[in-house]
């Protein structure tokens, strides 16, 4: 490996670079150090806490070991899912290759759960079907009891360990390198030793994760801070469909840790402050198992009308202790560990409290199914920007438009994390060598910690704390599970001031050795960039589609509306653009859009 160091920039030499050590970076860096490629991740954490590991109920496949199954099914469920704002061709990529990459994780060593015959346990899970919705629930969730996500991180990791893989951890990204010919690395900033690393790279994969920490109540970690798309907007480039953030229905109320949508596949069931079992009304086939959006929105509205539970009528609860100790300790023992630990509850006895809870992250930085980054040129038309790449939740692919399926999560990243791994295989047989660097490179990066360095004791500097809440809060308040015109504008008008305000915020501590206020304020001015996108694309977007429900415009309109939007930063003025969805699968008639019923 070449190391050269000036007095200023550790300077790294690597075939491919990849920030982010979840599972999607892990399963690309597998695919390219197995072919003898000098792969770096670039982690700001330790690799086994990238968040990944907090993935609960499963990975989908059509493996059929519990009922019969069929890629087509999973991939119209997977559309109808994603309300028709899916790239098709994306979509039956993934579900056409989702049974290999399950076995491949099953030889990897990831412990799934078993069934009887030994082979792999699947529980269903929402908005899964047969037969293209005519046959009924599928069991299409392959499962390592309820800690589905640690189980297949820790393998990933095991194996790139094997593999050679290096890792920086505790490094954080400040700038993609870019010049006229593309990516040609990334400068990053070592949060323990408050050092300067240049690393150059044939192909830098952007592997992130999500920006759930844009909202105030969230199942996300406070890592998931959307790192990768603000690097991508600082780098001038638009990030897609952001409007599209996913409210899990059961996370634990007021606090938000995630109670997985396995307990409902297992036949646990939402009960409302009548005692009822409201979502038979709203879907009275898939009930309970409906997709996420629809029931998020059921339990908003049984709030909303009064019929909430407890004494702010704020929450509804989620019954499971008739499922009997002994399967919830084999097959929800995590659940069983969160509801003593946050709500107090002993789920074998009584019900858990829950309320929608802000997820997962549908939109990203644009991709195609190669896991290339696209962007439109000049001339309008749409082309992979050269040596740059992006997978996992961080990217907009877009296998779940407007609302994914609970399990196409862990099996977006294995299935990009290979295909991403592939092309960039195939750039570097004719990338050999890394080409000469600007000089001055490294600079904006570095400007970018020694700015906020500077700041440090301003006496009346907002607080890096306090104006995080602020823009948590304003997002929770104006861009939640509904929203209208008026909501919406008011909310973009108070995010763009408080992004001004920003330049006024000032750290309170001014050490460069694992100075975590320090990285709590890039990581802000990340959050910050993602929040005013979200903001501007969800007030723009007038119909109702999948997580984007508005009062004022309840219906989906296709005709207005069947496209994707892009948003970028420029001159600090947020702009918004549009391109198509691709309708049309590679192998297989396309599935136009229908009323989504559930
Ligand atoms: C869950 O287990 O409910 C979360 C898994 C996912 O989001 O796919």
């Amino acid at each position: 490996m070449g190391y050269l160091s000036t007095d200023k920039v550790k300077h790294h030499f690597h075939d491919v670079v990849i920030i982010g050590s979840g599972g999607a970076g892990m399963r690309c860096a597998l695919q390219l150090a197995d072919a003898g490629h000098r792969v770096a991740i670039i982690t700001k954490v330790l690799p086994t806490r990238s968040h990944t590991v907090a993935a609960q109920g499963g990975i989908n496949a059509s493996l059929g070991n519990v009922l019969s199954d069929h890629w087509q099914w999973h991939m119209y469920d997977t559309i109808k899912g994603s309300d028709y704002l899916g790239d098709q061709d994306a979509i039956e990529y993934m579900c056409r290759a989702a049974p290999l990459l399950v076995r491949e994780l099953e030889h990897q060593g990831v412990p799934f759960s078993r069934l009887e015959d030994g082979t792999v346990y699947q529980r269903p899970f929402g908005g899964q079907s047969r037969e293209f919705g005519e046959g009924g629930q599928a069991s299409r969730t392959c499962a390592a009891a309820d800690r589905t996500g640690h189980a297949i991180l820790h393998t990933l990791y095991q194996q790139n360990l094997r593999a050679g893989t290096h890792f920086y951890q505790e490094f954080f990204a400040l700038d993609l390198i870019t010049d006229e010919n593309g990516c040609q690395g990334v400068m990053a900033w070592d949060i323990a030793k408050g050092e300067y690393h240049l690393f150059q790279a044939k192909a830098v994969v952007l592997a992130t994760g999500g920006a759930g920490r844009v909202f105030k109540m969230t199942t996300n970690a406070h890592i998931c801070t959307g790192d990768g798309g603000a690097l991508a907007v600082r780098a001038g480039l638009p990030v897609e469909d952001m409007e599209f953030f996913q409210f899990h229905p059961t996370g634990i109320a007021d606090v938000g840790p995630l109670i997985t949508e396995a307990v409902r596949g297992e036949g646990g069931y939402l009960l409302n402050g009548d005692n009822e079992r409201f979502m038979l009304r709203y879907a009275p086939t898939a009930g309970d198992l409906a997709s996420r959006d629809v029931v998020s929105r059921a339990i908003a509205l049984e709030i909303r009308e009064g019929r909430g539970c407890g004494p702010n009528k704020d929450h509804v609860l989620l019954k499971l202790d008739h499922l009997g100790t002994e399967l919830i300790l084999a097959k929800l023992p995590n659940i069983h560990e969160l509801a003593l630990r946050f709500a107090g509850v002993d789920c074998t006895k009584e019900p858990i409290p829950v309320q929608p809870t802000m997820h997962y992250t549908m939109g990203g930085i644009p991709t195609n199914r190669f896991g290339e980054v696209v962007s439109k040129g000049a001339d309008g038309v749409e082309a992979s920007y050269p040596g740059l790449y992006a997978i996992g939740e961080a990217a907009c692919v877009s296998v779940h438009g407007a609302n994914r399926l609970g399990g196409n999560s862990l099996l977006e990243i294995v299935v990009f994390g290979r295909a991403c791994g592939n092309q960039v295989l195939k750039r570097l047989r004719h990338h050999r060598y890394h080409p000469p660097l600007a000089p001055d490179c490294w600079q904006a990066g570095m400007e970018r910690v020694e700015g906020w360095l500077r700041t440090a004791g301003k006496q009346d500097g907002l607080k890096i704390a306090e104006v995080r809440l602020r823009m948590q809060t304003i997002m929770q308040d104006h861009f939640s599970v509904y929203r209208t015109e008026a909501v919406m504008a008011e909310g973009v008008e108070r995010i763009e001031a408080l992004a001004a305000e920003l330049e006024h915020a000032a750290l309170s501590d001014g050490s460069r050795i694992f100075n975590t206020e320090l990285v709590e304020a890039l990581e802000l001015d990340h959050l910050m960039a993602l929040a005013r996108v979200t903001a501007a694309g969800a007030l723009a977007r007038t119909e109702s589609r999948g997580a984007h429900a508005r009062d004022d415009y309840p219906e989906r309109d296709d005709a207005d509306w069947l496209r994707h939007t892009l948003a970028g930063i420029r001159d600090n003025k947020v702009e918004l653009d549009y391109k198509p969805v691709r309708m049309q699968p590679m192998t297989v008639p396309s599935f136009p859009p229908r009323k989504r019923v559930y």
